[in-house]
């Protein structure tokens, strides 16, 4: 049985008793109107308490359910909601802890609701591609302020109860408590047992000031390039205002339907479930084991160093953080304090957290200071010979068991490891810039790394709220071996006559956060063109990349000084335009014979999102990553690909390998050797999900 049935002191209490979330499965449903119909029968029983337990009113819809028979058995969860509105005893929902989606709708079905000041409640369908399907998006707005129904419905951040109930004019919640959540919805229930007629929320009117719904709209258009759930949303809020409630419902079931059997709600299922996946390493489990990490050190003190530090610092973990000179240290703690010092600012950060993380914060010069770390992140100049002499140092220094982590970009991590005398305690923990900010956390196994290292890594990494993903060793691991032939597409595009522009747009229409010359612009074009040099020294035949050479040498080097691909105003990121990079294109066609042309978008996307699909294939059968999925968690972490098309793989799967294999002959000519994961899965109608 998912449900517990008991009855006291004329009140019948049903526990939803379905570990680990309270998911609303067809066996919790059964369960509750079975308890619900047993209640009204009763004649000892005056009024019913709804509840859950361990620390989840309810976390919502069973996903895992999603278009089985199971999810569409009746009784639907609107079903059951109806049965409890409908109900002629009163019926409260006691929420204490987690209140999501389903859950919250169901308890919206209650006539009343009691609730712990720091219970979490939300709506985030939309994270899944989908709007609330069993009356959320019609009753929320008729208990909350609309704005306030707007903002939960189309964003689906969760948020604390205690906060929602101090909103004047709420009718969601009727009393609010600190605990004994149960105890005070029982004493409730008893005093309004006899109170008709019954309160039931599809009968009140949407309530709060005006909202000016087609400016929301076209800001969610703007901010959703393509994604479709959060307008849907917004339009079902609009009905509620404006509609009778059975008009609301129904259209809500059908744009409900319609998102549930389109592409983004599936690409948006698969994001979350391939996330899950990524925690996942075959051959790894809990009896392997991992280390415990109290302590972590960090050196070098520059972008990264610090940014990484700052995650640790985050989640209450002692960091020791080394330089070689007083000069770049103090600066980068300075840098720390800076950026702590901006989130007080704007309020998501008390003052006294501050000082509590930099108390964390121990500065040195002295290596003898790491010898209690258990983790070392080493994060110096992208140089072995630098390398070198701070993992020579870190193996003289470091306790038996320790772990060391590189933070490089391009350099072989199982070279590295070969500088120690402990190649097995060596690994690649890769963090985006910010790292402070970015999600992705790319953890490199090398080819002697222990797999209670890999695994530690893999936890710590979670622990401080990264997305951890398993690479092995290559030149730019999974996200930048893939980027290099994303860029490398781009500046074909450009040198067959489209303008950064017309890419950029195609590729931000496509659902991307940024264009690859906004991107290029803005991490700054003076890390390219230095790699660019040196390369052109050592190799004096590679191809140049003229354009963008040309723009490096008149110091337009992107955002930071004013220009790049694009002209920027002082202060302001908004990309424009340039004269000088269209009169670049114009020498550059000039001299080779071609000339400037309007492509069309989609082979603009195509020719980029291809790119990175046929290196995917041959980064998984490499086995650098271990599965598609892992892939596209990546490009959604750390490269601003859009979860409402599921990452590079999962699009491939959808669009098929066959067709992708004929468009990359297509633009490349047919002597163009694809992927040979791609060729064998286009002949045999395969897919990378099953590969
Ligand atoms: P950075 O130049 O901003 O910082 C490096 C810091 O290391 C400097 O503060 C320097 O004083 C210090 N340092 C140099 N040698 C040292 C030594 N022997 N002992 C102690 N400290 C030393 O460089 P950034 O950008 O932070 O890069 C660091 C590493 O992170 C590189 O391996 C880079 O490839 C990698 N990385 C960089 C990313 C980025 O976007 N900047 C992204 C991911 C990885």
């Amino acid at each position: 049985m998912a449900t517990r049935y008991s009855v006291a002191d004329g009140v019948a209490l049903i526990r939803l008793d379905n570990p680990p979330v309270n998911g609303l499965g067809h066996d919790t449903r059964v369960g509750i109107v079975t308890d619900l119909r047993r209640a009204l029968a009763a004649p000892d029983v005056a009024a019913v308490v709804l509840t859950g337990g361990g620390g989840f009113f309810s976390a919502g819809a069973d996903i895992t359910e999603f278009g089985t028979p199971a999810a569409t058995a009746e009784p639907t969860l609107s079903e059951v909601i109806s049965a409890l509105e409908d109900a002629d005893k009163p019926v409260v929902a006691a929420i204490d802890g987690t209140c999501f989606g389903g859950g919250l709708e169901l308890a919206l079905g209650a006539h009343y609701r009691v609730v712990t000041a720091h219970s979490k409640i939300g709506l985030p369908e939309v994270k899944l591609g989908l709007v609330p399907g069993a009356g959320g998006t019609q009753r929320l707005p008729r208990v909350v302020e609309v704005a306030t129904a707007i903002d939960m419905i189309t964003g689906g951040a969760p948020r604390v109860a205690g906060r929602l109930a101090e909103v004047a004019g709420q009718r969601l919640f009727d009393k609010v408590v600190e605990h004994e959540v149960v105890a005070a919805a029982v004493e409730f229930a008893q005093e309004v047992a006899s109170v008709r007629p019954l309160p039931r929320v599809r009968d009140l009117a949407a309530a709060g000031a005006a909202v000016d719904f087609d400016a929301v709209r076209a800001q969610l258009r703007k901010r959703g390039r393509g994604f479709l759930a959060p307008v849907a949303a917004l339009d079902l809020v609009e009905t509620a205002v404006t509609a009778e409630f059975a008009e609301g419902k129904a259209a809500e079931s059908a744009t409900f339907a319609e998102l549930l059997s389109g592409s983004q709600s599936a690409a948006m299922r698969h994001a979350f479930f391939a996330e899950r996946a990524a925690r996942k390493i075959p051959g790894i489990s809990r009896e392997t084991g991992s280390r415990s990490v109290e302590t972590v050190g960090v050196i070098g003190a520059g972008t990264m160093g610090g940014g990484i530090a700052m995650n640790f610092l985050g989640a209450g973990i002692p960091v020791r953080l080394l330089e070689m000179k007083s000069e770049p240290l103090e600066h980068g703690v300075g840098v720390i304090r800076r950026n702590y010092q901006a989130q007080v600012d704007k309020g998501k950060l008390t003052a006294a957290a501050l000082e509590e993380r930099m108390g964390l914060l121990a500065p040195t010069l002295e290596y003898q200071d790491l010898a209690g770390c258990d983790l070392v992140i080493e994060a110096v100049f992208e140089d072995m010979d630098v390398k070198r002499a701070v993992f020579g140092r870190l193996d003289e220094v470091l306790a038996p068991g320790a772990i060391l982590a590189s933070n490089t970009s391009t350099l072989d991590v199982d070279a590295i490891a070969a500088i120690t005398s402990r190649p097995a305690d060596v690994l690649g923990m890769h963090f985006f810039s910010p790292a402070n900010v970015m999600p992705l956390l790319e953890v490199v196994r090398g080819k002697e790394t222990a797999d209670d290292v890999l695994a530690t890594a893999m936890s710590i990494g979670q622990r401080v709220g990264k997305t951890a993903v398993v690479s092995g060793v290559c030149d730019g691991f999974i996200g930048n071996r893939m980027l290099a032939k994303y860029q490398d597409a781009a500046m074909t595009m450009l040198h067959a006559g489209a303008t950064p522009a017309q890419i950029d747009s195609a590729i931000e229409g496509f659902g991307f956060a940024m264009g690859p010359f906004r991107m290029g612009d803005l991490a700054g074009l003076d890390i390219g063109w230095a790699i660019r040099k040196r390369r052109y020294a050592e190799t004096p035949d590679t191809p140049r990349d003229e354009i963008a050479d040309a723009l490096c040498e008149l110091g337009r080097f992107g955002q930071k000084t004013g220009g790049g691909w694009y002209d920027y105003e002082a202060g302001r990121r908004d990309a424009i335009v340039s004269p000088v990079v269209e009169e670049q294109l114009a020498a550059f066609h000039l001299e080779h014979g071609t000339q400037r042309q309007d492509f069309d978008p989609s082979e603009i996307v195509e020719r980029l999102v291809f790119a990175l699909v046929d290196e995917g294939a041959r980064i998984l059968e490499e086995g650098i990553a271990l599965r598609s999925s892992d892939i596209d968690v990546v490009y959604l972490a750390g490269y601003g690909f859009p979860r409402h098309v599921g990452g590079p793989m999962f699009y491939a799967d959808r669009v098929g390998a066959a067709a992708v294999v004929s468009a990359l002959q297509r633009f490349h000519g047919p002597s163009w050797v694809p992927a040979p994961l791609l060729v064998r899965l286009a002949a045999e109608g395969g897919s990378f999900a099953s590969a």
